[in-house]
């Protein structure tokens, strides 16, 4: 092997995620213009803008629940399209939802050790409704993110942050290389949505995750994030560093005016 194709493969394993001309319409709507960029491994990325700019479609696109209208995501140095939905999809990338989308009825540990579904076979999964199996990992999980005392409770009796954070327990043992957010903090009272957010990104970093999550709140993202790209009608304004997005870049993404209808 050349040196360059060396070089090249370890750009490439580097790169947790690669966008060639991704774009994604609804009929008439372009939900998302065709974008191209990278993301290292390891970055952590707030996507910004307003409602129906696109930050949901994308982040669906990148989870490879949704296809797209033309291009191509690359997770990994692996183009989505060819990879298989269950197991293979699930070690490289896991989404958390705006509505924390637990399973109300069962125990928040439960919750959490649903996350490894994707390498148990049905037997064992059910098997697991009656006695947790991994029980100890699941713990763990719970206790990493602060709600162990929780772990025998309905998730529905939980709290919304307690949820959430039941939530990113679940992903810990998933354990995927990309973790992806839709507005993970949107629904909890900024009290709540800094200890959140604060976790999810230490969580990232301390495994090495790479982390792209749409945000509602600017000042969150901005505090958090290492890199914010900015969306409006599809189109992507700025996409830059934190420290460099400067106020008036806020305000132009967010002004009303030009701003196509959400319906
Ligand atoms: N399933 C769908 N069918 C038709 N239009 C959609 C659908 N999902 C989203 N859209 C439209 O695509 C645009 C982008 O939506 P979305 O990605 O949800 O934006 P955001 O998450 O930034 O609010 C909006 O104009 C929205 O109305
Ligand atoms: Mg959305």
């Amino acid at each position: 092997m050349s040196l360059a194709s060396l070089e090249s493969s370890r750009t490439e394993a580097a790169q947790a995620v690669s966008l060639s001309g991704l774009s994604k319409a609804y009929g008439p709507i372009e939900a998302l213009a065709p974008l191209s960029l990278t993301v290292a491994a390891g970055e952590t990325v707030a996507i910004l803008g307003p409602s129906g700019s696109g930050k949901t479609t994308l982040l669906l696109l990148l989870s490879g629940q949704l296809g797209p209208s033309s291009g191509a995501v690359t997770l990994v140095g692996r183009e989505i399209a060819q990879l298989s939905p269950g197991k293979e999809l699930a070690q490289l990338v896991g989404m958390i939802h705006q509505q924390f989308d637990l399973v109300p009825n069962i125990s928040a540990l439960h919750n959490v050790l649903a996350g490894r579904l994707g390498e148990w076979g049905l037997f064992k999964s059910l098997v697991s409704l009656v006695w947790p199996q991994d029980r100890p990992m699941g713990m763990e999980a719970l206790a990493r993110v602060g709600v162990a005392d929780r772990a025998e409770l309905r998730a529905g009796r939980l709290s919304g942050g307690e949820q959430q954070r039941v939530a990113i327990a679940r992903l810990l043992l998933q354990d995927p290389a990309i973790v992806l957010a839709d507005e993970p903090v949107a629904s909890l009272d900024q009290a709540r949505a800094g200890e959140v957010i604060r976790l999810l990104v230490r969580i990232a970093r301390d495994s090495g995750k790479t982390l792209i999550s749409s945000m509602h709140s600017v000042e969150l993202a901005r505090a958090h994030f290492d890199r914010l790209i900015g969306l409006r009608n599809g189109i992507v304004q700025f996409d830059l560093p934190s420290s460099q997005v400067a106020d008036d870049m806020l305000l132009a993404l967010y002004d009303i005016k030009g701003l196509r209808r959400e319906d």
